[in-house]
């Protein structure tokens, strides 16, 4: 049975990764960890938490003699790197916790993995360590023509995307001069369920909920390319098992939204949802100072990955926006748990 590590499988789009690999993979053994940070939410995995195949292991991937040892112990095939600060806005109030786990966790995680990697070639065995990235690494577009290539210089503008930018470098550094199997991945914006509300799209959709202010930074003109999460977890899932050794795919839906065009949309699909007069949520968008060193459009160029690998997006973005509309008015739960804090006060329990 092959072991596979995924890091960060109690976040947004890991716990996505980890539901489809736990039940589409049963020959597979998957692993999550997670130091589960404010970001890190065991319900996010409920339905698979008892499976066979499938075991949670709390930590923090910056602890060097705790990863060494899960590395000795468990003896990986494979590790799917998600765990990361992930959020704009907090990068910008407290870089270093970017630097600490998007940085030094991502070397320590090579390291364990290039001793792990340096045993498999004696034994004549396969190992990959798989980084998932941003498209944010590339910087902001400011010509409307142009897109994120896989080969578009890095230009990271917040302190978030200079972590990343700065793990993705050490990741294929580690291929050059180790030898060791890495594939880089670099996604455009997320969303569907179990996505933090600290993020745009289930803010909004809590703030509406609500009846609270939605708000836009600066006037909304910034856009985004978003695209529906199951749709990423897909594409891991072949870069993982195709994608070619030492390679970056970029990920992405062509589905570029203007903040300010994108949140009335979703004002419109919870007005109907909720029974509301069409524009009641519209009137609670609010204009508010516009975040620090903003940057304008990200694009994804996708060509590759569909091309070379095959793969496609399961749904339109209509699609995608209304089903996830629908997980969170059917788990308002969830969200009044994740808004409050108190799934972590649950998890702090069972788990110290
Ligand atoms: P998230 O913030 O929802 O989840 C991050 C997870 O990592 C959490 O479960 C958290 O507990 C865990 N974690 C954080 N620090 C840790 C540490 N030191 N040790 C162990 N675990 C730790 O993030 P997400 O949105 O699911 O993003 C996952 C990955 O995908 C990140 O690497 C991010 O950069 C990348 N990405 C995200 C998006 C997006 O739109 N959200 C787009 C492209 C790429
Ligand atoms: P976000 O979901 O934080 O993702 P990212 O910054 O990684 O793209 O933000 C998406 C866009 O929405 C971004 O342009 C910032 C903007 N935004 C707001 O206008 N208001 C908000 O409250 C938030 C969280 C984001």
């Amino acid at each position: 049975m092959k072991k596979i590590l995924i890091t960060g499988g109690a976040g947004f789009i890991g716990s996505h990764v980890i539901r489809l690999f736990v039940n589409k993979y049963p020959e597979y053994h998957i692993f999550n960890l997670d130091a589960l940070t404010y970001a890190g939410n065991l319900a996010n995995l409920e339905d698979v938490a008892q499976a066979k195949n499938y075991t949670f292991v709390k930590g923090d991937i910056t602890d060097e003699t705790f990863i060494n040892e899960l590395f000795e112990k468990n003896q990986f095939d494979g590790v799917i790197h998600l765990a990361a600060e992930s959020h704009v806005d907090r990068s910008i109030h407290d870089p270093m916790a970017f630097v600490k786990t998007n940085v030094i966790g991502t070397v320590t995680l090579l390291n364990a993995s290039r001793k792990l990697f340096a045993q498999k070639q004696k034994e004549n065995k396969s190992f990959l360590f798989y980084h998932v990235s941003t498209d944010e690494v590339y910087g902001s577009l400011h010509n409307e023509n142009e897109f994120f290539v896989e080969t578009t210089a890095y230009d990271p503008q917040s302190p978030y995307s200079a972590s990343k930018a700065s793990s993705d470098h050490f990741v294929r550094a580690y291929q050059n001069t180790y030898k060791m199997p890495v594939v880089v991945s670099n996604c455009s914006n997320n969303y569907g369920s179990h996505h933090f509300p600290e993020k745009l799209i289930p803010l909004c959709i809590q703030n509406i909920r609500m009846g609270k202010p939605l708000p836009i930074y600066g006037k909304g003109e910034n856009v985004r390319d978003w695209l529906f999460v199951i749709d990423h977890a897909r594409a891991i899932d072949v870069i993982f098992h195709k994608g070619k050794i030492g390679e970056t795919y970029n990920i992405g839906g062509i589905n570029e939204w203007k903040n300010i065009d994108l949140v009335r949309l979703l004002c419109d699909i919870m007005d109907k949802k909720l029974g509301n007069e069409i524009g009641t949520s519209q009137k609670l968008i609010t204009f508010v100072t516009d975040r620090a060193g903003h940057d304008l459009r990200y694009a994804i160029d996708a060509t590759k990955l569909r091309t070379e690998l095959g793969w496609e997006p399961s749904v339109t973005f209509e699609q995608g926006l209304e089903k996830t509309v629908d997980w969170y008015l059917h788990n308002q739960i969830w969200l009044d748990n994740v808004t409050s804090g108190a799934y972590q006060e649950y998890y702090e329990k069972q788990y110290s």
